[in-house]
């Protein structure tokens, strides 16, 4: 992120959210969360344990579960040797609460303290982690699961477990690589690991009866790999995506998980007693386990049938399409693109000046963070934004602050999402009711890539 200081609280004035700024006085009563070097077993036993950074000293971070429409309040503490920032990922959240360094707030220094104090609208799973330097905190471990209890309605299930899959960079002495700010990884594909882990467990076991109901959560943690999952011995249905439920659970069939998106499975234990159900990750011939269910005995569960879907978040509908506020965005460079320059700093510059500075994408035709906001809208507007993939790579974009719909070419919407996958070379338009106020990121969460030029952001007034 590259606002300047002035910009920074241009910025922050711009938005009314000052105005929910928390009481310091309530700060010492605020349990703290604090980010600090710590050690894992990550690699397979054998090997040494790890040096991550992690929240609390775990990994993965603490489960923070809050009933829906109850506040949550955590005093950051950052114990780490770099500036950091908590974002809330998916979190319809006030404005200055966010996270974003540069954009909502300054980063949090090593040594000081912020306090986040914020109400969940929405029930779901959510997750949080760092945005200040996130292509190399999340790398080393800071992530944790932020699960909001419906209110009411919540799925009848034997067992509610969160699984957080990440990907990461090892050597072959069980240490976290270096090469964070390797230009190779930004125009290409991101930082792709070579060992996958689920809950900070390259071996991530539960015993569980045959029958048994589940729900599982899952969260795609890594920097940038896209994760193909299938399932063996359980069958269900997708019942969330992103935190927001379906209308309609959808049997579950395979399943796509891009960086930063989630999946609200309901699965019944279909695998017998003695045998076992797995989660499967695709990327190696004939999948490779990243989860199991050893089967042991067999629940006494009454046969349950489909579930029903789970109780509508409060999203605002969309407006008319046909008049609602439009912008487009053009997403170019990287490895094999076609692009050979951009503005930087206010002037065109070559790929060569550009790589020199560590970017390697544009958004619009500008490889850093604009002055200006993509979109201006009025509270309550409803915004469509169009956007070309002009790349040879996927890309995760994530709108901050908002969910959104995809807006298919028949005029269909798609589900509620605040990630979504964009193919090489594909266009999509998603759609969306601008009703929080701010300033908020819309930015690829491929996050070499974000950092790379895939970032830009719009204002809500
Ligand atoms: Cu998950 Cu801009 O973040
Ligand atoms: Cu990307």
């Amino acid at each position: 992120m590259s606002l300047t200081r002035r910009q920074f609280h241009q910025a922050l004035l711009g938005s009314a959210a000052l105005l929910s700024l928390p009481r310091i006085a309530s700060a010492e009563a605020t349990p703290a969360l604090e980010a600090r070097v710590a050690r894992a077993q990550i690699a397979p036993p054998g090997y040494p344990d790890t040096e991550v950074w992690a929240y609390d000293g775990a990994l993965p971070g603490p489960t923070l579960r809050v009933p829906q429409g109850e506040r949550l309040a955590r005093r950051f503490v950052n114990a780490l040797p770099q500036p950091s920032s908590v974002h809330w990922h998916g979190i319809r959240i006030a404005n200055a609460m966010d996270g974003v360094a540069g954009l909502t707030q300054e980063a949090v220094e090593p040594g000081a303290e912020f306090l986040y104090d914020f109400a969940l609208p929405d029930a779901g799973t959510y997750w949080y982690h760092p945005h200040n330097r996130s292509w190399e905190q999340m790398a080393r471990g800071l992530y944790g699961a932020l699960i909001v209890e419906e209110a009411e309605g919540a799925p009848e299930v034997d067992l509610d477990e969160v699984l957080l899959i990440d990907d990461w960079r090892m050597t072959d002495t069980a240490e976290i690589a270096g090469g964070f700010g390797e230009l190779h990884d930004w125009a290409h594909a991101g930082r792709i690991g070579n060992w996958i882990t689920v809950n900070g467990d390259g071996a991530w076991t539960r015993e569980v009866p045959s029958k048994t109901r589940m729900r599982l959560r899952l969260v795609n943690t890594a920097n940038a790999r896209i994760f193909e999952l299938e399932s063996q011995g359980l069958s269900g249905w997708v019942v969330a995506l992103d935190g927001m439920p379906l209308e309609t659970p959808e049997p579950l069939d395979g399943l796509t998980l891009a960086p930063a998106q989630r999946a609200d499975l309901i699965v019944d234990v279909t695998a017998e007693d003695g045998g076992e159900a797995l989660l499967l990750s695709l990327e190696r011939d004939g999948g490779y386990a990243i989860a199991s269910f050893p089967v042991r005995g067999v629940a006494d569960s009454p046969e349950r049938g489909a579930p029903t879907p789970l109780p509508p978040n409060p999203m605002a509908a969309l407006g008319d399409l046909g008049t609602a506020r439009r912008a487009e965005l053009l997403m170019e460079g990287g490895a094999m693109g076609r692009m050979s320059g951009a503005m930087m700093d206010g002037r065109q510059v070559d790929m060569r000046e550009m790589a020199a500075a560590g970017k390697v994408w544009a958004f619009n035709g500008m490889a850093d963070m604009p002055e200006t906001p993509l979109i201006e809208a009025a509270r309550g507007e409803t915004v469509r934004i169009a956007i070309a993939n002009d790349t040879a790579w996927a890309h995760g974009m994530h709108l901050h602050g908002h969910h959104f719909r995809r807006v298919a070419e028949d005029g269909s919407l798609g589900p509620w999402r605040d990630t979504l996958l964009m193919e090489r070379g594909e266009t999509a338009e998603i759609a969306f009711v601008a009703d929080n106020p701010g300033d908020w990121l819309l930015h690829c969460h491929m996050l070499e890539h974000s950092a790379g030029g895939m970032m830009t952001w719009l204002r809500v007034t």
